[in-house]
């Protein structure tokens, strides 16, 4: 167990947060969402800001307050996330994305509400932007950039994959199957993967722990380069 760090060891470094689902509409009264209950996210925005950090924290709907010290602005579908990340990412020292994002979008949003008729029904989805890759893609020497993975199989070779691709510094992998970990509770339990292959697993902690181990990585990293 580890004690909450109660030093301003982040003060003026810049902290983006991503937090909570993303909404994708089908029509004005429904959409296509997750589990996602954004704790993980803000509770990392919460001890970023408690230890000195300014917090920029991009969030989908979600039951929170917002974290104090923590400026927030809200958006609901995947392109929205997408569009203020990359109004925000530039001159962040460190990129967290903890958002559950949506990985595909109704094709057309009726305009009306569907009606339902005698025969099935589909929705033809079509693939959202990768908000990690593209961070990937643009990332400027010096920042650290950090994801996360969800995953219920197969989950260091499927993690260490997303590192890759998206060129992360390292990635935190949910394993959904675990009770404890993931989306809605309070704890978590996680493995963490970098980019040089390094692999450590944690036991179920509280998130706001895991807030701790995540920043005090990411500084670790952010201060070598
Ligand atoms: N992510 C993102 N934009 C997307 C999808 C995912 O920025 N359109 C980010 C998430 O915020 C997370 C990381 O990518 O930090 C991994 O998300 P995950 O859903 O586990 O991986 P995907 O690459 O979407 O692959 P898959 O869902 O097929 O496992
Ligand atoms: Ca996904």
């Amino acid at each position: 167990l580890k004690l909450l760090s109660t030093g301003r060891d982040l003060e003026g470094k810049k902290v983006l947060v991503t937090a909570g689902p993303t909404r994708e509409a089908i029509d004005p009264v429904r959409f296509i969402t997750n589990h996602s209950s954004g704790k993980m996210g803000y509770a990392i925005a919460e001890r970023a800001a408690a230890r000195g950090a300014e917090v920029l924290l991009v969030s989908g709907p979600t039951n929170l307050p917002t974290p104090k010290g923590v400026r927030r602005l809200d958006i609901h579908t995947t392109n929205e996330m997408y569009r203020m990340v990359m109004e925000n990412y530039e001159d962040a020292d460190i990129i967290i994305k903890s958002a559950a994002v949506a990985d595909y979008r109704p094709e057309t949003v009726a305009e009306n509400k569907i009606k339902k008729g005698d025969s099935d029904f589909a929705i033809q989805l079509t693939r959202n932007p990768d908000i990690l890759k593209k961070l990937g893609e643009m990332k400027r020497v010096g920042q650290v950039l950090v994801g996360f993975a969800a995953e219920t199989q197969d989950i260091i070779e499927n993690a260490k994959g997303k590192v890759d691709r998206k060129n992360l510094d390292f990635i935190v992998a949910n394993d959904l199957t675990k009770d404890g970990a993931g989306f809605k509770g309070d704890t978590n339990i996680v493995t963490i993967i970098d980019k040089s292959g390094n692999i450590q697993h944690y036991e179920k902690m509280d998130k706001r722990d895991l807030a701790d181990i995540i920043l005090d990585k990411a500084k670790t990293i952010y201060s070598k380069e």
